[in-house]
């Protein structure tokens, strides 16, 4: 696909698609890790000389209507701090901006328009009249067929990926087309159910899939294990089984239990053959997170989607400790995406250690499932 780098944008109106759908909290940005990946591409047009418009989403609000709730100001704000200029939040700009090259505003939720989620021509026509360049940077939104995300790349004059987009689609085309072997992936999570094809994608490329969480305990109850009262999704042992026949799917040997889901239950270690049936598991034990952290160490590719346990609560957080210290500190290329699996990162402070963290989540999940993302797809075929 075409790329921001190769143009020239001097005197363009640029049009920049961010996913800077980030979480609020009492009017703040409460985690600004999309924005921070975002803020290079916006530099960039900056330096380059265009006059730049910077859209997003933010949360699911009803077309048509604003509310506060979803407005970006939170966004717009911290946009102002930290690139230390004024940064206008627009709010009605479908019938066009005025903006100067050299400078930056923000438009206002890209969901509050109609057409935006059913992908109107109308719609999409106005985004591509405000520019001369479409820059689709928002790697989180692109498996969203949507108004910005792809609708706008089929009319705008000229469209192309961001600097974020592409570094997003390298990152894992290397963990995926072609992984330094042996490569694994931990899949954790509630639900086999939800994460079935990324499991099932990931069957057929990995070495060792390690598996945690609720999706830990089905495989464990398909291998016969007791589970006790654990999550588990009975009607999928089979589908369990099927998986651990194409891959290597090494399971606990020993399990941290509770009687209780809560933030100040006892935790108790057990091998995985004494849970007993009022026993709920909620983390891997530190005999399992010792082999796994070794597996880890000796890996050439890591992917990592999704916690082991519940970490929210510090006694059960000490599997997904070892696993992101133990990943943190292999040589493998590794690659992280996920809501849960970047707060984990957060808590246990080895950002800098992991070599490629993904802003996305349903997005993230998609690619690794082999799907295309329509957003992308319509700047391939842009290209041609
Ligand atoms: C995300 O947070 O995964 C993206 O911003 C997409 O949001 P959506 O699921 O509301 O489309």
């Amino acid at each position: 696909v075409l790329t921001m780098n190769e143009l020239d944008l001097k005197g363009q109106r640029v049009l920049i698609r961010e996913d800077l759908n980030v979480p609020v909290k009492n009017g703040q940005v409460s985690s600004d890790a999309r924005i921070l990946a975002a803020l290079p591409t916006i530099k960039l047009a900056l330096e380059k000389g265009a006059a730049v418009m910077v859209c997003s989403h933010l949360g699911r609000p009803e077309e048509g209507v604003f509310s506060e709730e979803n407005s970006l100001a939170p966004v717009a704000a911290y946009l102002s701090k930290a690139l230390g200029r004024d940064v206008p939040l627009v709010r009605d700009y479908l019938g066009g901006v005025t903006v100067q090259p050299g400078e930056l505003v923000l438009l206002e939720n890209v969901r509050f328009n109609q057409g935006e989620k059913k992908n109107t021509d109308t719609l999409a026509q106005e985004y591509a009249a405000l520019c001369d360049v479409f820059v689709m940077d928002a790697f989180g939104t692109a498996h969203r067929a949507q108004g910005s995300t792809h609708g706008v790349a089929k009319f705008a004059k000229v469209a192309c990926a961001g600097p974020l987009l592409a570094a997003e689609l390298d990152a894992l085309a290397k963990a995926l087309d072609k992984p330094a072997r042996p490569m694994a992936a931990i899949v954790a999570g509630s639900k086999v159910s939800t994460k079935l094809d990324v499991l099932n994608a990931l069957s057929e490329k990995c070495d060792q899939l390690i598996v945690g969480g609720g999706i830990a305990n089905t495989f464990l109850a398909a291998a016969g294990l007791p589970v006790g009262k654990s999550l588990y999704e009975a009607d999928l042992l089979d589908t369990a089984k099927a998986i651990a026949a194409k891959v290597s799917v090494p399971l606990p040997v020993d399990v941290v239990v509770a009687k209780a889901f809560a933030e100040d239950a006892e935790a108790t270690v057990k091998l995985v053959a004494d849970v007993a049936e009022d026993d709920m598991i909620l983390d891997i034990g530190p005999q399992t997170a010792a082999q796994f952290a070794e597996l880890l160490k000796a890996s050439g590719t890591i992917l990592w989607n999704g916690p082991v346990g519940v970490f929210e609560f510090d006694q059960f957080g000490e599997g997904t400790k070892a696993l992101a210290l133990a990943i943190a500190d292999s040589p493998a290329f590794s690659i992280a995406g996920g809501g849960d699996t970047l707060a984990a990162i957060d808590k246990y402070a080895v950002a800098q250690q992991i070599s490629y963290i993904s802003t996305g989540g349903g997005a993230f999940l998609e690619f690794v499932e082999g799907k295309v993302l329509p957003a992308v797809e319509v700047l391939e075929s842009r290209a041609q």
